[in-house]
């Protein structure tokens, strides 16, 4: 099945609340489980020191987020679920990004305007208390995205922008360092999630940290009790008919409940509920679907070790299979080769008329048996070893009808190789086949 590769991070600055459960959360876990999405969820922690510098809240802010990821149902065994800073690729990519990144794109970005605004106003210098770091976000953001080509991108509208600036990059590099057919990146989309529900926060406001307004996803029972009595409403005495789709209260609950239940609940508001009764429907909603999750969320933050070795894990394996051929390739494309290697515009040259890549089968020493994919002295493709020659003929003939899958563990790109290059001898023999099959029919005829 064609895989769309949806991708996101999650800054690790602050504690998860209610809107991010229902905004976010919530539904990337859902998607997640979908078939046709190869996710990829990360925990933006180079982000976070950016408007973080307190070490001891990073750390626990990025517990907790996994730890709430986790228990929400997010399934490390089939998405890429890893922490940023364990992917030093994202970092070398930036710099590479960094390099064609137009710096009058960057002065354009709307976090740093507003920084700068803001000090236009107190009369201070325009990048005072700004740091290059807050400047060059958007890169770094680009680099998190284009080093595994996400095609999808959820984020809020506020990082609309970024996306745009991904894709500004990306068509930058392309265009400077592709070459005839080859497309280095992806240019991603970003999803905005229509449907689902903004919260409003305790004052009736959209709920955000910003306005310490917020309900904690996980704050113990007792507490999500007194939050949610205290959510601001007007003062309709019981009895007098009320609102629903003006009030705050109504809105949260219609968040967790379903059809029927939010139709039942615009009844009773029209009915004259009274606000301390709908404040208890509330609570009890939203606590029967958090309580089993809050159950989870403790167990695992009692045991910080194991989601330490989940992002470990997850970073390990994406490292080998996808980030770390990704960026031997790049660094290959933008001229950091092996000075032994020739260049390939000066391979295409000497070879005017191409040789055909040809698949050689072994035996090693350790008696197993292996292929790789040769073209002239270049070895495009390596395999790892198979138990007899037939397995290793059956992977051979997998590649050769479904073409190269980056992602699988049986082979290894060779030293400098672009997978562009493995794809396109795949196709040079494809060609042959068909045409050998054309002459063949012919004869028979
Ligand atoms: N900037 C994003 C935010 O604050 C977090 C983030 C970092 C991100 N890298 C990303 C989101 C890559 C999507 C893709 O919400």
């Amino acid at each position: 099945m064609q895989q769309t590769r949806v991708l996101t991070g999650i800054t690790t600055s602050g504690t998860p609340h209610l809107g991010n459960y229902v905004g976010a959360i919530r539904p990337a876990v859902a998607s997640s489980l979908r078939a046709d999405v190869e996710a990829f969820y990360f925990l933006a922690d180079y982000h976070a020191l950016i408007k973080v510098q307190d070490p001891a809240r990073v750390q626990r802010s990025t517990l907790e987020i996994a730890a709430t990821w986790l228990a929400c149902g997010l399934a490390p065994e089939k998405v890429w679920f890893y922490r940023q800073s364990d992917v030093p690729e994202i970092t070398e990519l930036n710099w590479l990004l960094t390099c064609v990144a137009g710096k009058g794109v960057l002065n354009r970005a709307h976090a740093y305007k507003a920084s700068v605004d803001k000090n236009r106003e107190a009369g201070e210098d325009d990048d005072a208390g700004i740091s290059a770091g807050l400047f060059m976000y958007p890169v770094l953001m680009a680099a998190d995205i284009l080093l595994f080509n996400a095609q999808k991108v959820p984020v809020g509208r506020d990082q609309i922008q970024h996306i745009e600036m991904a894709r500004d990059f990306a068509q930058r590099f392309n265009h400077l360092y592709g070459a005839g057919s080859t497309e280095h990146f992806v240019l991603p989309e970003a999803v905005i999630e229509e449907q689902v529900a903004t919260l409003p926060g305790l004052d009736g406001r959209k709920m955000s940290k910003s306005y310490d307004n917020t309900i904690p996803l996980f704050c113990p029972r007792p507490e999500l009790k007194k939050l949610i009595y205290s959510i601001v409403t007007d003062s309709l005495a019981p009895g007098e008919a009320k609102d629903a789709d003006t009030s705050n209260v109504f809105q949260l609950y219609q968040a967790f409940a379903d059809a029927g239940e939010t139709a039942s609940m615009r009844q009773a508001f029209a009915d004259g509920i009274a606000w301390g009764e709908a404040k208890e429907a509330l609570f009890e909603r939203i606590d029967a679907e958090i309580s089993p999750l809050r159950e989870k969320y403790e167990s695992l933050m009692a045991r910080p070790g194991e989601i330490e070795a989940i992002l470990r894990d997850g970073a390990e394996r994406l490292r080998a299979q996808l980030a770390a051929p990704r960026l031997a390739a790049l660094r290959a494309a933008v001229g950091l080769r092996p000075l032994s290697q020739v260049s390939a515009a000066e391979a295409a040259v000497a070879h005017s008329t191409p040789v055909l890549p040809v698949f050689k089968q072994y035996r090693e020493q350790d008696g197993r048996f292996y292929f790789k994919l040769m073209a002239g002295e270049r070895v495009l493709l390596q395999s790892g070893g198979f138990d007899s020659p037939r397995d290793a003929g059956q992977h051979i003939a997998t590649l050769r009808r479904d073409g190269y899958a980056p992602a699988d563990p049986a082979i290894t790109l060779g030293e400098a190789v672009l997978a562009d290059e493995v794809r396109s001898a795949l196709a040079a023999l494809a060609e042959e086949d068909a045409r050998k099959a054309a002459q063949k029919a012919a004869g028979a005829r």
